[in-house]
């Protein structure tokens, strides 16, 4: 059994930063769901797919000719040969993804897609449902949270040190509107699996959280390089 730790939590918990340090300790693969989520909506918008038509969206779901390739500064998303990782990270992107998500037939068009980064030696994925749906076996289940304010905090550090700054209060309220959608979806909602391990990062610095997941993944049996 290859082993698999799940991170989901809501936006700007730090799951990204998190995971990508993880599986860098342990040498294992990462897996980005949130990413391709965020294609699909950039390649729905592209190519005038409307957000309300499933069967358009699980067409283009399953036909997306998508690939992530590691790179210095992380994985890149690169969609029909062109890396849209950029133009996927705004807030839009991020919004237009949660509509999509919210569809069921939607969801299980990408499973099989998500299972495949289950590679030797382990993977480290992080999203909503890693640990509910996509990964139900996983060895190690997370569920990473923080103050709405907190994560809207972070994001907005964030965009400042991309160049991209958006106002603190929009970001909150695009944070829980969004949060909101994506924990009353009725289809794969975000909320920890009945095994996830909560850990509130309101208050912990990015080292710490690592160092309990380390912590947390040894007492599985899951040891760092
Ligand atoms: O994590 P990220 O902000 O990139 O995710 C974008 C959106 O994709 C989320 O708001 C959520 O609606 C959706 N998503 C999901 N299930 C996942 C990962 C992301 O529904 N496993």
């Amino acid at each position: 059994m290859i082993p698999v730790i799940t991170l989901d939590g809501p936006g700007g918990s730090g799951k990204g930063t998190v995971s990508k340090l993880v599986a860098e300790k342990l040498g294992f693969h990462i897996l980005d769901s949130g990413a391709i989520y965020r294609v699909l909506a950039y390649a729905a918008l592209k190519r005038n797919v409307d957000f309300t038509d499933e069967e358009a969206l699980c067409e283009l779901a399953r036909s997306l000719n998508l690939s992530f390739v590691p790179m210095e500064e992380g994985v890149s998303a690169v969609l029909d040969g062109v890396d849209i990782s950029k133009e996927i990270r705004n807030e839009t992107t991020g919004s237009n993804a949660s509509r999509v998500a919210a569809l069921p037939r939607v969801r299980a068009a990408l499973l099989d897609r998500q299972r495949a980064f289950q590679q030797a030696p382990g993977l480290v994925g992080d999203g909503r449902d890693l640990g509910t749906v996509v990964f139900p076996e996983a060895t190690l289940k997370i569920f990473l949270d923080a103050s709405a304010e907190e994560r809207a905090r972070r994001r907005y550090l964030q965009q400042k040190s991309n160049g991209n700054p958006q106002p603190l209060e929009q970001i909150l309220e695009e944070i829980r509107i969004r949060d909101d959608r994506d924990r009353n979806r009725p289809v794969a909602p975000l909320k920890p699996a009945d095994d996830a391990v909560t850990v509130d990062t309101t208050s912990m610095t990015v080292p710490e959280v690592v160092s309990r997941i380390l912590e947390l993944a040894a007492g599985r049996n899951i040891a760092p390089l």
